[in-house]
């Protein structure tokens, strides 16, 4: 605290994001990032755009990654938003889109930036409690809101919510924005762009963080009707008017070109992820049904802060809560096949081994 601190940062609780430890050789299942790395395409790219042109601002408002994505999606470039991350994108959405009267409304169990962007922008929002098997009922959002937000699939549980329930949500709350955060839609879930043409209150986000494998280049995105999308631009151009440099254009644009190594490495993940999810059923976990690039689980037996220590000392971290509901579950990224085996291994250890089983 400083006395030259405002009012503002004073009050604000800001999000803690998973550790980027410096350490080499550790098996990293803590941040959901992707185990195979960005397309060749994209990372040759970025290398072509890196030269002379560099001394020259990027498009203000990246045309190029639009249609891209618009091409990618089937849907017009004017239906697309384009920001620094996913997470800037949400951040514009806070802004721009939810900040009304009433307050907003999100799982109790989600994404945890949510609350601090509500802090930050001085959003009123009520939790909804997800269900004893941690799912969304949908009739639970049909109240009078200023918005809705959730992750779908939902993190950290994993678990997918059907198009058809949200349709069902829009169509409860036809005068609030309903904002769908796809961040892992790739890795089984269906995306519910295509709704966006029927529904004038539906905004869909999505990053190039997760399936794409590019979440240190941060590109996010989201698509919704024209005014949606004039909402966010009106936010940008008065926070950054060129969020996404070139490389990010360049490095986007080639990502959504590589539909083939998009297809194979997405599906890679979700073998791994079937796999592990098997094996840990097999050591007594229970294990959330997961339709994202991490699994959410915990043992009846084992304390998770504990079991989360014990992988760190064998090099491996996993991402653990201590958030009311979920603080004895553990949330793990999908890796390879080879990583997802180190940990089942030092699992399966620390299982038998005398201190465990209490
Ligand atoms: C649900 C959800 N939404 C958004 C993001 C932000 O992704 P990015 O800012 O990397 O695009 C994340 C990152 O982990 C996430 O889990």
């Amino acid at each position: 605290m400083s006395r030259f601190w405002s009012d503002v940062v004073k009050g604000l609780t800001p999000y803690v994001p998973g550790e980027q430890p410096r350490l080499a050789n550790l098996v990293k299942l803590n941040t959901n990032e992707n185990p195979y790395g960005p397309s060749p395409r994209s990372l040759q790219a970025i290398r072509d755009a890196t030269g002379e042109s560099l001394k020259l601002y990027p498009d203000p408002n990246a045309e190029q990654l639009k249609l891209a994505i618009g091409g990618y999606h089937g849907i017009d470039a004017r239906n697309v938003f384009v920001g620094n991350g996913s997470d800037e994108v949400l951040a514009h959405v806070f802004l721009g889109l939810l900040k009304h009267a009433r307050p907003i409304l999100f799982p109790d169990i989600s994404y945890s930036f949510y609350p601090v962007y509500c802090g930050l922008y001085q959003v009123a929002f009520e939790t909804i409690p997800l269900t004893g098997d941690f799912s969304i009922r949908v009739g639970d959002y049909a109240r009078p809101n200023g918005g809705i937000i959730f992750p779908n699939p939902n993190a950290p549980t994993g678990c997918l919510l059907p198009l058809a329930d949200i349709e069902q949500l829009l169509q409860s709350s036809p005068d609030s924005v309903v904002v769908i955060d796809e961040a892992y839609v790739d890795f089984g879930g269906e995306t519910a762009i295509p709704m966006i043409a029927r529904y004038p209150n539906l905004l869909v986000v999505q990053t190039l963080s997760k399936a794409r494998s590019l979440a240190g280049l941060r590109v996010g995105f989201a698509a919704g009707h024209v005014e949606l999308i004039e909402a966010l631009q009106r936010v940008k151009n008065s926070f950054n008017s060129y969020p996404l440099d070139r490389l990010a254009i360049a490095g986007a644009v080639a990502a959504y070109e590589d539909r083939e190594y998009f297809e194979k490495t997405r599906q890679a993940v979700i073998a791994s992820r079937e796999k592990l999810v098997a094996d840990l059923k097999a050591l007594g976990f229970e294990v959330l049904p997961s339709k994202a690039n991490f699994i959410f689980v915990r043992h009846p037996r084992q304390d998770a802060q504990e079991l989360a220590l014990a992988l760190r000392q064998r090099g491996i971290i996993v991402r653990h809560f201590k958030l009311a509901r979920i603080e004895q579950f553990l949330r793990i990224t999908v890796g390879t096949d080879a990583q997802c085996a180190t940990l089942v291994t030092a699992l399966r250890e620390i299982l038998i081994s005398p201190r465990a089983g209490g």
